[in-house]
């Protein structure tokens, strides 16, 4: 059952309509990592081996490894019947001479780095907290935590000397909520947010992002002590939308499609008064409001029958930073796009019973004429820099991507999700 659902959504993220993929929106997203070379750990099964996958797809040469040689002879072999530039290579994250033989082999093979993923994980130890010993959290935190940030010491440099990359941790959703019985795990993966939001502004410097992807229960054989027990995964099902456990390929998937009425982005919205919030009226208000959260509802009404009907849809609302934290001088404004948050969390369980999902992308300043009052001024947009790791307004183009992403393939496991786009602004854990 799990298969034949995954399947229809691979020939259809938005669910039913293998023809909208066309060839050119295919071969595009495939060529945009080309030249490129990506480093994933853990990559010769489940979400890395996903990863690897995707990032090969899109063009980017990948650096495969683990701890097992036969593991990695299977991986590189695989990859490469589909046609994917690969290279592999032993390495168990936890020992430093292996790390370092990963970086060195891929700058001599490959000439350099501009992507690493840091997907290993061990989770030896399932009980109470209280009952695990100074061995497991050594253990935990060498491999979980440790190792992603002595890989990524190893990887800069050479990112550097490419002047630029891009490094993804993958943390998980225990992360921010600790599973029961997981306790140190669901630790480890809390430091990998932190770790992401410490690194960003630092390394942004030196133009590298750093991103963090906080899976919910997929399908691999890590986690099926979880997704094989009936009883413990009809516990986790209750707290999902999407009321099944997830796919490798929707973590680590690439293929983009969109179009027509399957899709529904929500951007319209105005931000007409300035000033103090105590001085606007009653009819900024219900402008405001009427524009950018009712409209957003009132046209998601209308197109999910329609949705239905083709068995399935995306709906993206486009809030913003002032979201989480409102800007002074656009009170009303911000609120409103607060309420978009809610919309997206309230909407999502109701609108995946009909395979529909629903989420939402907060930009920081993108530089339209929406909002060049803020990045025109030097002065203002200095004081906006502050808060900034990517020290710049962003470009439409930036927020594009993101809504063409949630109404990808890439997007099938998620939905009532807020994806920040603010070049760095930390505006929420
Ligand atoms: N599956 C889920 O539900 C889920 C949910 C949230 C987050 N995650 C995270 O996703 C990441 C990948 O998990 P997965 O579910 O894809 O696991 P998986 O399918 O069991 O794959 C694990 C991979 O890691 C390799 N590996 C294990 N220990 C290693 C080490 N010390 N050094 C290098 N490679 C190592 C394995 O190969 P060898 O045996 O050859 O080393 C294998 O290729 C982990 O960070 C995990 O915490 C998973």
């Amino acid at each position: 059952m799990l298969r034949f659902s995954f399947r229809r959504l691979l020939t259809n993220p938005v669910a039913g309509q293998t023809r909208k993929m066309s060839g050119a929106n295919l071969a595009g997203s495939q060529k945009s990592l080309s030249g490129m070379v990506a480093i994933v750990t853990a990559s010769t099964d489940g979400i890395g081996l996903a990863a690897a996958r995707a990032l090969g797809q899109r063009g980017a040469h990948v650096v495969v490894s683990s701890r097992r040689q036969s593991n990695v002879d299977r991986a590189v072999e695989l990859l490469e019947r589909e046609k994917i530039q690969v290279t592999g290579t032993t390495c168990n994250v936890g020992k430093s001479e292996d790390r370092e033989r990963l970086v060195n082999m891929t700058v001599e093979q490959c000439g350099g780095v501009d992507i690493l993923v840091s997907n290993a994980a061990v989770n030896p130890f399932f009980g109470n907290i209280m009952d695990s010993t100074e061995a497991v959290w050594d253990k935990i935190l060498d491999v979980n935590v440790k190792s992603a940030f002595l890989m990524t010491k190893l990887v800069v440099p050479h990112m550097e000397k490419r002047r630029g990359g891009s490094v993804v941790f993958v943390s998980s959703v225990a992360g921010y909520q600790p599973m029961p019985a997981l306790g140190p795990y669901s630790v480890s993966k809390t430091a990998l947010l932190g770790l992401t939001r410490a690194l960003a502004p630092e390394l942004a410097q030196s133009n590298i992002r750093v991103n963090c992807v906080a899976p919910g229960i997929i399908k691999t054989s890590f986690s099926e002590a979880l997704w094989q027990n009936e009883d413990i995964l009809g516990e986790f099902k209750k707290q999902l939308s999407i009321k099944r456990v997830g796919e490798p390929e929707e973590i680590g998937g690439t293929v983009e499609q969109c179009g027509g009425v399957d899709i529904l982005v929500s951007n319209a919205a105005l931000d007409l008064v300035y000033g103090n919030i105590m001085d606007s009226t009653e009819a900024d208000w219900d402008k405001i409001l009427d524009v950018n959260v009712k409209s957003a509802f009132l046209l998601t009404k209308l197109v999910v029958p329609h949705m239905k009907k083709r068995r399935g849809g995306s709906v993206v609302f486009v809030s913003s930073v002032a979201g989480y934290q409102p800007i002074q001088v656009i009170g009303p404004y911000s609120v409103s796009k607060t309420a978009l948050l809610g919309l997206t969390r309230a909407l999502a369980p109701e609108l995946a019973q009909s395979n529909i999902w629903v989420n939402c992308v907060a930009p920081g300043i993108i530089k339209t004429i929406f909002s060049e009052g803020l990045w025109q001024n030097e002065d203002i947009l200095g004081d906006f820099k502050k808060q900034l790791s990517i020290k710049r307004a962003g470009e439409p183009e930036e927020i594009g991507g993101v809504i063409a992403f949630l109404c990808s393939k890439d997007a099938s496991y998620i939905t009532g999700e807020t994806i920040t786009a603010t070049g760095g602004w930390s505006c929420r854990l």
